[in-house]
């Protein structure tokens, strides 16, 4: 990659100031189309690789923007590490393994079942819910899972190429996930 040095070295700053002092945290790299906002986060990409450092990367692909909660599901199941396991139930144990879920959270889990691929059990409760609870809920659920990822690995998460996608977590849960991320935009 050509220039951007000064970019390149306060994103590595801001990771490692992340990694010594690990607290929610979040850069937005914002400019013109083509200016090189894709160069500049897979060269900071590389550098996160070399480290070992866990990390997951969403992407408004447009093509997807049908597909509910898009970029939530390539991060989700990078975290989880869900995609090399095929099998629904293989899914789901690992996630309950990996997370140790509450009990209370059961009844809400089966609302995972289609995005993450698994297949916990569908309760009365869930099928009574109307459509704009059952979302409520499916985006509770998400919240609650990204945050007991993000407490045990501390990973860095890119989200790529937001430009006019809706987050399909909608305002009212990007304000709750943004309330993981605090600290100021840049
Ligand atoms: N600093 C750079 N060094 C090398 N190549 C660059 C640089 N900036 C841009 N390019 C090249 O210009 C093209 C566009 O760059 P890139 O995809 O990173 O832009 P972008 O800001 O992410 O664009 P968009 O807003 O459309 O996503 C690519 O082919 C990339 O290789
Ligand atoms: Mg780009």
């Amino acid at each position: 990659m050509v220039g951007y040095q000064t970019e390149r070295s306060r994103l590595i700053n801001w990771v490692e100031a992340h990694l010594q002092h690990p607290s929610p945290s979040m850069m937005v790299i914002q400019g013109e189309a083509g200016i090189g906002k894709t160069q500049l986060m897979n060269a900071l990409l590389l550098w996160i690789q070399a480290q070992g450092i866990s990390y997951a990367i969403g992407s408004g692909d447009a093509i997807e923007r049908l597909t509910p909660y898009y970029p939530w599901r390539q991060i989700l199941r990078q975290l989880l590490q869900l995609d090399d396991l095929a099998d629904p139930q293989t899914r789901r144990s690992s996630i309950s393994q990996s997370l140790q879920l509450p009990a209370e959270l059961s009844p809400l889990t089966s609302l995972l079942n289609p995005i993450l691929g698994v297949n916990f059990p569908e309760t009365a409760l869930i099928q009574d819910m109307s459509p704009s609870v059952h979302a409520e809920n499916t985006r509770f659920i998400l919240l609650e899972i990204l945050r007991r990822c993000c407490e045990t690995h501390q990973p860095i998460i890119f989200l790529e190429t937001l430009n006019g996608w809706t987050l399909p977590l909608g305002a009212r849960s990007w304000r709750s996930a943004s309330s993981l991320f605090p600290s100021s935009l840049s």
